[in-house]
């Protein structure tokens, strides 16, 4: 049987990768520090749906845990901890961004070099691209980060990328582009939409509406994951994981508005430094290294989203 351990389990993407490790079969260990980025009482529930399923959850902080000791017997590590977020990584919030996101994988990845561990995939992000000059971006596009957030991401793939040159170690990076889908952050703006689409207050939208996203649903960032655990590529790899759907902020709000049946309420808002006015990512070298090509389209997904946000009013 094999053995896995996700990072950042109780989060968003941690928690549904656990939960589908678990449903092929896998014995899967989980931690989790429940960092306060947003409110413990949602890594809660995705701890305790987690340990129902199967999941061994552990609760440490990578900063410090006994990380050797948590990689004892295990084949791949799914490294999805971090200090997410663009907008807060700015002035004296950065220090936590640096020791969540490069120390921590620094230090995970010198134990998993040690322990002989068989696969180590990252999550890095699309923000380690920041502004291009031409769109889709692809990997062999110069990363050039828009905002500090970025800086921490870029550095930790590039930390994986140099345990693989030097020490043989295979990992490899997948750049998600704004991941969606139930159990969304709630700091990120499908979920403030769906919020504001079930009238639970309205949506600070920063900015004029004109940037453009590329939208992945979950549960395609899972499919991504599990390929990249079992694919024959070369150590040092990193991949763009993209759902293909593409949209303009204000089509967005339109969209969500017209899938929920009312129009969302905006509450206008300045922009924010270190948001990209652009994201959005060629797919071919994920579909030629690892078969993968997302399934589910911004409508439905969206539509699962929404049904969720419905679901958690019956349970407050
Ligand atoms: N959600 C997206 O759109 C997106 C896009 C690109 C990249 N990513 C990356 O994917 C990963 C998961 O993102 P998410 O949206 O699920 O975020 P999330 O905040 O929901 O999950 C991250 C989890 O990591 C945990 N964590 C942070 N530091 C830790 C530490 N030192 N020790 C133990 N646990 C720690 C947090 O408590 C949290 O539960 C992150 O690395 C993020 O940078 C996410």
């Amino acid at each position: 049987m094999r053995r896995a351990l996700v990072t950042g389990a109780a989060g968003f993407v941690g928690s549904h990768l656990g939960e589908a490790l678990v449903a092929r079969g896998d014995s899967v260990v989980g931690v989790d520090c429940f960092t306060p980025y947003y409110d413990r009482t949602v890594k809660d529930v995705n701890a305790s749906t987690l340990r129902s399923s199967g999941v061994e959850l552990v609760e440490a902080d990578l900063r410090t845990a006994d990380v050797a000791a948590l990689l004892d017997g295990i084949d791949v590590v799914y490294h999805q901890a971090g200090q997410p977020g663009v907008r807060p990584s700015w002035s004296s919030g950065f220090g936590e961004y640096v020791e969540h996101n490069v120390f921590v994988t620094q230090r995970l990845l010198e134990a998993a070099r040690d322990r002989g561990v068989r696969r180590f995939v990252y999550a890095s992000s699309s923000s380690v691209y920041g502004n291009q000059a031409r769109y889709p971006t692809r990997e062999s596009d110069l990363p050039a980060p828009y905002s500090p957030y970025g800086v921490t991401k870029l550095a930790a793939e590039h930390l994986c990328s140099l345990y693989a040159a030097n020490w043989g170690l295979s990992t490899v990076s997948l750049r998600y582009f704004t991941v969606f889908g139930p159990r969304q952050r709630p700091d990120m703006a499908i979920h403030r939409l769906c919020e504001a689409a079930l009238g639970r207050g309205r949506f600070s939208r920063f900015g004029d509406g004109s940037v453009v996203r590329e939208f992945t649903y979950v549960d395609d960032i899972v499919a991504a994951n599990l390929a990249a655990a079992d694919a024959d590529v070369a150590p040092g790899t990193y991949l763009n994981v993209a759902g293909g759907s593409e949209i303009v902020l204000r089509d967005l709000i339109a969209l969500v508005g017209d899938i929920a049946g009312v129009a969302v309420a905006i509450d206008e808002q300045p922009p924010m430094p270190g948001d990209s006015p652009r994201n959005g990512g060629a797919i071919d070298r994920a579909q030629a290294l690892l078969g993968w090509s997302p399934q589910v389209p911004l409508r439905d997904g969206i539509a699962a989203q929404l049904a969720w946000h419905r679901a958690q009013e019956v349970r407050r």
